[in-house]
């Protein structure tokens, strides 16, 4: 509590003018969330790897956060690594080869995260929990914005943070989909560092504004 990381994801931005959607921000934000979809683990289609290029290109020094909703991950981890991004997150239910996926973009120096869908338990990811940086908990169907937050996914916060401390590791717990300012408290209070935030943020007049007070009301 007190140091919620706030990650807008890119999914709810102006397709058109991404770049006029970052600067609504304003600065109020702590990382930048990019959505990719493969329309076969998720239903949906959103962009690939050109676009992490270009967002670390126009904005060094921002923390990108890409999120592979892709199968399998290690087809693409390769080109989304080139593109340097701080934290690249595969989902535990895209590869049987869950570990070498996570070893190899440790080994290219970004920092390895694994997600979770909302019917995935928390123990698919025990073997893996030492070498990540985060784990993505996922409150809704992965594969579009503005969906409702699926309330059942909290325990899982609670469950990661009981074994962070118990094994003594320090992956950041994320959660993504559904959360703005409704339940922000909410999901600080059961232990999330990182949320991620789309509609709740790009679907108002002043995401910037939005932003300090989703924050506030974190804090609170
Ligand atoms: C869903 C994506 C989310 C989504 C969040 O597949 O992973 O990041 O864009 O959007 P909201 O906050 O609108 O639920
Ligand atoms: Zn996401």
């Amino acid at each position: 509590p007190g140091s919620l990381r706030i990650a807008p994801s890119l999914l709810s931005a102006d397709p058109l003018s991404m770049s006029d959607s970052i600067a609504s921000l304003n600065g109020t934000h702590d990382w930048l969330h990019v959505d990719v979809m493969d329309g076969h683990f998720v239903p949906n289609l959103s962009y690939g790897s050109a676009l992490v290029g270009a967002l670390r290109k126009a904005y060094p020094d921002e923390v990108l956060d890409v999120h592979l909703m892709v199968e399998p991950p290690e087809s693409f981890i390769e080109s989304f690594l080139d593109k340097n991004p701080d934290f690249l997150t595969v989902h535990v239910e895209a590869t049987p080869h869950l570990h070498r996926v996570l070893s190899r973009i440790r080994e290219r120096g970004a920092r390895p995260g694994v997600v979770l869908n909302p019917g995935t338990p928390v123990d698919a990811i025990f073997p893996v929990l030492s070498m990540v940086d985060m784990v993505l908990v996922m409150s809704v169907n992965p594969g579009f914005g503005g969906q409702s937050f699926i309330p059942e996914t909290l325990s899982k916060l609670v469950d990661l943070c009981r074994l962070r401390a118990s094994r003594k590791l320090s992956f950041l717990i994320e959660i993504d989909g559904g959360v703005g300012a409704g339940n922000v408290a909410e999901i600080v209070r059961f232990g999330a560092d990182v949320a991620v935030m789309g509609s709740a943020v790009f679907g108002t007049d002043d995401p910037g504004k939005t932003v300090e007070k989703i924050r506030k009301i974190a804090l609170e």
